[in-house]
């Protein structure tokens, strides 16, 4: 688990030049980091529909819809993202940027092992709420209550796919 640290507040009285720099850098950042949440909310459509398929067994089934389910709610993610940076003025990534997700989300080799993809998709959303708690930050220093009031919506949203999964864990440790 990363260490979080706060967003420095810069006291707008410093100098009015640097005051203007200071602006442009934190809509880069605003940018940047709609860009990488772009590429993530990509990248976990692509492996929460391959583990959807791959999966099977009895255990399977309940996490399979929930995935599946997913699934849609992530590329809506992705399509509001890509709207925020074309309103922006910025151009959304293309596949060319891809990287790849978590490791631990990769298909288990024993399609049966649902508890192995609970944990990947754990990973997944920790790595995705990170991403929002930044973009929350990064837009209330750029001045830009939109995107804020986006991150924010989405930030609720995988913390709620979080709380999911984890209640999938707590059953797999019960059992
Ligand atoms: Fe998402």
């Amino acid at each position: 688990m990363s260490q979080e640290f706060e967003t420095e507040t810069t006291t707008r009285a410093e100098t009015a030049g640097g005051d203007e720099r200071e602006t442009t850098a934190a809509e880069t950042e605003v940018i940047s980091l709609l860009q990488r949440a772009y590429l993530g909310e990509l990248s976990t459509v692509v492996d929460y529909q391959t583990n959807a398929v791959v999966l099977d067994g009895l255990l399977a089934q309940e996490v399979v819809e929930s995935l599946q389910a997913d699934v849609t709610e992530e590329l809506e993610h992705a399509r509001l993202i890509a709207e925020r940076l074309s309103e922006l003025g910025a151009r959304p990534p293309s596949s060319a940027e891809f990287t790849a997700g978590p490791e631990s989300l990769r298909p288990p080799e024993d399609s049966t092992d649902v508890a192995s993809v609970v944990r990947g998709v754990l990973d997944d959303e920790e790595a995705a709420i990170e991403t929002y708690r930044d973009l929350v930050a990064a837009a209330r220093d750029a001045d830009d209550p939109v995107t804020e009031d986006l991150a924010v919506r989405l930030l609720g949203e995988e913390e709620s796919h979080r709380e999911e999964f984890s209640g999938f864990a707590r059953e797999f440790d019960e059992s």
